[in-house]
């Protein structure tokens, strides 16, 4: 189980702000807004995709705990990746009489008569980290900057071949360089996102030669793995290998978008030899930095992953819910990026970092998102 230390000070401007709006929210007996309604009287529907990725653990727990701490009802259900299972979920949640709905959806464009029926409920739809598309009755979105999170695992990779100096700068390196890239879920709204983001970095090197997609395989839907599945990337990298380097070429590098990808991009590679004596791991990036993966990075099997504070993230969706029940207009700080095929969304987004071995304690540790020993054990505790 993956547990996470609250930021304090987080948790404290969120308690004040939270405690501010007592007595002013929704009313829980038909999801429409009361003025008259407690918290307490308050309860919001939290539906999340999976428990078999430890992000989407961390922020149910964040999102649940914050919304509790401001004394509202809480009804937080994983759909593990199930696309039914999910749909059920929500329509339950509208049924029971939830006041406010945040989704993290599995499949971004499954979730249209869900949300119809929440509009006709008069319940507001926050749309949780993945866009949800294809409907008029998304209120808000609160996410990261999907493009520059892909910018950010472009930009680690040239770093690990040294293309790139740390600082940005034009790195020594000549190559030529072996890459092989993968994708995510495509039926995630960001997948195309950190695509974009990373494939827009890379480019300019794969255009002058210096990087070699041996594979030829730099469609978006070539590189997918459908559901963000371990298992799925690691058959596709031991296809790669058989197909593109049983000739004795190596791989330098795979440009991968989240960290369980990563994973089974790593054991097949192992399982081929690679990180033995004399041949070494190809630059691997990543996404979320999971715990696993952070040991791995220090133990310099994985080149890099992408930190995205889930903690940062549940409270930004609490602030969004918190003056929805409040009967005010959330603040978005971007309404141009996420048009989701009916409307541009109005959202909030939050910044990445990229960790490296050498800042994993400022990024992760000081900041309380795990302990030393944690990242030593490659599990949280
Ligand atoms: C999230 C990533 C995550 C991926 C797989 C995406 O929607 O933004 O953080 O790695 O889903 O769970």
């Amino acid at each position: 189980m993956n547990v996470r230390r609250p930021l304090a000070v987080l948790t404290a401007g969120l308690v004040l702000s939270l405690s501010a709006c007592g007595g002013g929210g929704a009313g829980s007996t038909d999801g429409a807004s009361s003025s008259s309604a407690k918290p307490e009287d308050i309860t919001v529907g939290v539906a999340m995709p999976t428990q078999t990725s430890e992000r989407w653990i961390a922020d149910g727990k964040a999102v649940k705990e914050g919304l509790e701490k401001a004394g509202y009802k809480v009804d937080l259900q994983y759909a593990n990746d199930d696309i039914p299972t999910q749909g059920q979920q929500i329509d339950q949640m509208i049924t029971k009489g939830d006041d406010l709905l945040i989704l993290a959806a599995i499949d971004g464009t499954a979730l249209s008569s869900q949300l119809d029926a929440a509009k006709a409920a008069n319940i507001k739809v926050i749309s949780y980290d993945r866009l949800i598309r294809d409907s008029a009755n998304v209120d808000f979105y609160v996410s990261f900057d999907n493009y520059k999170v892909g910018v950010q695992q472009g930009t680690a990779l040239l770093t690990g071949l040294g293309l790139l100096n740390a600082d940005g700068s034009k790195g020594t390196a000549t190559g030529p360089f072996n890459v092989e890239l993968f994708a995510g879920s495509l039926d995630d709204n960001n997948a195309g996102f950190f695509w974009n983001g990373a494939f827009d970095t890379i480019k300019p090197f794969i255009d002058s030669g210096v990087i070699k997609i041996k594979s030829g395989q730099t469609k978006i839907d070539e590189a997918a793995t459908l559901r963000w599945q371990q298992e799925v990337a690691q058959k596709r990298m031991e296809d790669l290998l058989t197909s593109a380097y049983s000739d004795g070429s190596k791989v330098d590098g795979v440009l991968s978008p989240y960290d369980g990808i990563s994973r089974g991009i790593i054991t097949a590679l192992q399982n081929a030899g690679y990180g033995g004596s004399g041949n070494k791991m190809p630059i691997i990036t990543g996404q979320d930095a999971e715990i696993a993966s952070v040991k791995l990075i220090n133990d310099g099997v994985q080149y890099a992953t992408i930190f995205k504070d889930t903690r940062k993230l549940a409270e930004q969706a609490i602030t969004v819910a918190e003056a929805y029940l409040d009967g005010k207009e959330p603040e978005a700080n971007d309404t141009k990026t996420y048009d989701n095929g009916v409307k541009v969304v109005p959202s909030f987004l939050l910044q990445s970092d990229i960790v490296y071995k050498d800042n994993i304690k400022p990024l992760l540790v000081d900041s309380g998102y795990y302990t030393q020993a944690e990242v030593d054990a490659g599990q949280a505790s």
